[in-house]
């Protein structure tokens, strides 16, 4: 038996870093996507493809390192959870542990492909997914997409350092757009024209596994200041999701200008995606920010359709990536 899964990337629109202190998100899932194959095998194996690494395993490691890694969550041992943030391999066992079917334990070998830039696109978010569902599908269970979202935002908890909001493992679980908010769960939104926006890729890693706890450590020792711009983005959130439902563009463009303000502002911007903000907003983009952890990742430049390509060229003028991208793809699937 041989099984495929794939989940798609994300970009956050409003909401990142002041979600994970329960304030309002609003994400979508993009293309492209990770792909999963899992097929049985006489031992259990991981091979993460992109990064060339394999390792044989066995069921009993799988649940000393599920069990370890809920242990230090549990007990909010953030400093142990970010120092294994670099550890791919420990990730995946531990989201095979939390997605598995006990009682249907035949050894696999599961194969990691990843389509998806790293960093900002919540990566690690669509290859725990995307591995969540393949496991789950193996060991003879039905596809659950709120475990497969638990599962993701398991490995996402070492992979962020500790406190991840849960936005990254909903938006390329469920797919589509989605508003987020920690305490409230996830709810899908409906939007009738599609949100032309053009990526700008700076080719400096995002830093999600630092800036989070950067942010944690600044707000302890600077909390009013630090509430301050998380309530003021969690407003820009409320009022991004009106005008995109009402399908005023161009106030989501300042609004999303005024959320990369606050972003700056709790030092998780970097100056390459300040600088492809700026070509962007240069070239007729509408509004511009970083999009995901920040410290250097992505930007996401909203444009009127007949601009997208004029802000794709200025990004990649002044040193950029760009992506003209679809927003509000499928979820995670099995591929036939
Ligand atoms: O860098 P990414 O794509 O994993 O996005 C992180 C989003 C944050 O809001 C910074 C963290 C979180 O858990 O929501």
């Amino acid at each position: 038996m041989e099984i495929t899964s794939s989940a798609p990337a994300k970009v956050i629109l409003f909401g990142e870093h002041s979600v994970v202190y329960d304030k309002l998100g609003i994400a979508g899932a993009v293309n492209p996507r990770t792909n999963i194959t899992i097929k049985e095998n006489n031992k259990l194996k991981i091979c993460l493809s992109d990064y060339k690494e394999n390792i044989t395993t066995t069921f009993d490691e799988i649940s000393c390192t599920l069990n370890k890694i809920e242990k230090l969550q549990k007990e909010r041992k953030y400093q142990d959870l970010k120092v294994l943030s670099g550890n791919r391999i420990l990730m995946i066992k531990t989201v095979i542990g939390k997605a598995l079917n006990k009682k249907e334990c035949r050894p696999f070998e599961l194969k990691i492909k990843s389509n998806i830039h790293i960093g900002g696109f919540g990566s690690g978010s669509a290859i725990f997914a995307s591995t969540a569902a393949a496991v789950q599908l193996f060991s003879r269970q039905k596809l659950d997409k709120q475990k497969i979202a638990e599962a993701a935002n398991l490995g996402d908890t070492i992979c962020h350092g500790g406190t991840p909001s849960g936005i990254d493992a909903s938006a390329v679980t469920y797919g589509g757009y989605i508003e987020f908010q920690k305490s409230r769960g996830l709810n899908p939104i409906q939007i009738k024209n599609k949100l032309p926006v053009v990526i700008g890729i700076t080719g400096i890693p995002a830093k999600t596994s630092e800036t989070v706890p950067h942010v944690r450590e600044l707000k302890e020792k600077n909390p009013e200041k630090m509430n301050k711009h998380l309530n003021e983005m969690h407003n820009i959130a409320i009022e991004g999701i009106k005008n995109i439902k009402k399908g005023n563009m161009e106030k989501v463009g300042s609004l999303m200008n005024e959320n990369q303000n606050h972003l700056e502002q709790i030092e998780v911007s970097h100056s390459k995606l300040e600088k492809l903000i700026s070509a962007s907003l240069n070239a007729g983009a509408l509004g511009a920010k970083l999009s995901g952890g920040g410290g250097g990742g992505i930007m996401i430049a909203l444009c009127r359709p007949e601009d997208q390509e004029r802000v794709a060229q200025a990004i990649e003028k002044a040193g950029g990536t760009s992506l003209i991208t679809e927003m509000g793809v499928e979820g995670v699937r099995k591929e036939l």
